[in-house]
């Protein structure tokens, strides 16, 4: 549309006036935000950007591949991937308190980021440039937010990619910072950024690591990962991802409860949905899924995914429960 493409035109102009010759970076999540302001600035400046991913581990089933494969393919960002999964693991192992391992994976994040950032200013000096700037993919209604103080962010320590510390030395960036949610997706789209990343779904920062009620550990992750993706192809089979703000499935790794399959008898791990109708995250209330798409989900997990033998229904709205459980 007219609108969307002059928001374009209007700040791609005004990156290369910021940036001028100079160099900027910009972290990756997977999610909409960063990934709609990176297209941004590369359309404005091309190879003067780079962008780092740091894969934590805790991402779903193919979303890393999403950034690394389908995202520089249509967009040609230059993309630094850093594989920091045994890190965060051994970062979180012991750690089953919700608010600790938040904290864990927000300080490893960090880190990892900044030392990537390092590097890339230590290579980039040496051929005399200058990386100046850090991209983020701040919309309107955190600039609004961070001026309050008040709800979510005092409930949950939040981790972001748009939430790294400013470091003095980089100035920052923000070319969604006028945008509201749909406007960003619209521009992605304009963009050319593949639907799978313009229509996602809201997903936390921390990850799976939140979704694990209990600690963090590699199989627990795989596990969670493949019911996860189940629910996600039958949502998405059933036509319903438009009609959900987002649904979590939650590993409740601690609790295991008998089962039958077969002529066996089980010992396994629950899984809970948690499927939720928003516009902003800040209340939320249940969705009313239709009983055999969750019928299908629960047969799947249960057949598919040696470990589960349970899949309850999270029928809570917000408030009181939160949207993830932890
Ligand atoms: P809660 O659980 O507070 O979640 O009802 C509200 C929305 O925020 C998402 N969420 C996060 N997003 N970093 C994020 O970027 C985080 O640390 C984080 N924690 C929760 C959650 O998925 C929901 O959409």
């Amino acid at each position: 549309t007219w609108t969307t493409a002059s928001i374009v035109d209007e700040q791609v102009a005004a990156i290369r006036e910021q940036v001028g010759g100079r160099r900027a970076i910009c972290g990756l999540s997977g999610g909409v935000d960063s990934a709609v302001a990176a297209a941004l600035v590369h359309k404005a400046i091309g190879t003067q950007l780079t962008c780092v991913y740091v894969d934590h581990g805790l991402m779903r089933k193919g979303e890393t591949e999403q950034v690394e494969k389908d995202f520089v393919a249509a967009t040609g960002v230059q993309l630094r991937v850093v594989d920091a999964a045994d890190r965060f693991l051994s970062a979180l192992a012991g750690a089953s308190d919700p608010e600790q391992k938040r904290k864990i994976i927000g300080r490893e994040f960090i880190r990892v980021f900044e030392q990537a950032q390092a590097e890339l200013v230590a290579e980039a000096g040496a051929a005399g440039e200058d990386v100046a700037f850090l991209v983020q993919g701040t919309l309107y209604p955190d600039v609004v937010e961070s001026g309050g103080g008040t709800g979510a962010a005092n409930i949950k320590s939040h981790h972001n990619v748009g939430g790294l510390p400013e470091d003095l030395d980089f100035e920052l960036v923000e070319p969604l910072r006028k945008l509201f949610k749909d406007e960003v997706r619209m521009v992605g789209q304009e963009l050319g950024l593949p639907e799978e990343i313009v229509q996602r779904q809201p997903f936390p920062g921390p990850g799976l690591g939140i979704r694990i009620i209990g600690e963090v550990t590699r199989e627990r992750l795989d596990l969670l990962r493949e019911a996860d993706a189940i629910a996600r192809e039958e949502l998405t089979a059933a036509g319903l991802d438009r009609d959900i703000w987002q649904c979590p499935v939650v590993l409740l790794a601690d609790i295991r409860s008998v089962g039958v399959q077969g002529d066996g008898r089980t010992y396994g791990h629950p899984v809970v949905l948690r499927p939720v109708s928003s516009e902003d995250a800040m209340t939320a209330d249940w969705s009313r899924l239709p009983y055999d798409v969750l019928a299908r989900i629960s047969t799947r997990i249960t057949n598919e995914v040696a470990g589960v033998n349970r899949v309850a229904l999270d029928i809570t709205s917000k408030p009181p429960g939160t949207i993830e459980w932890e």
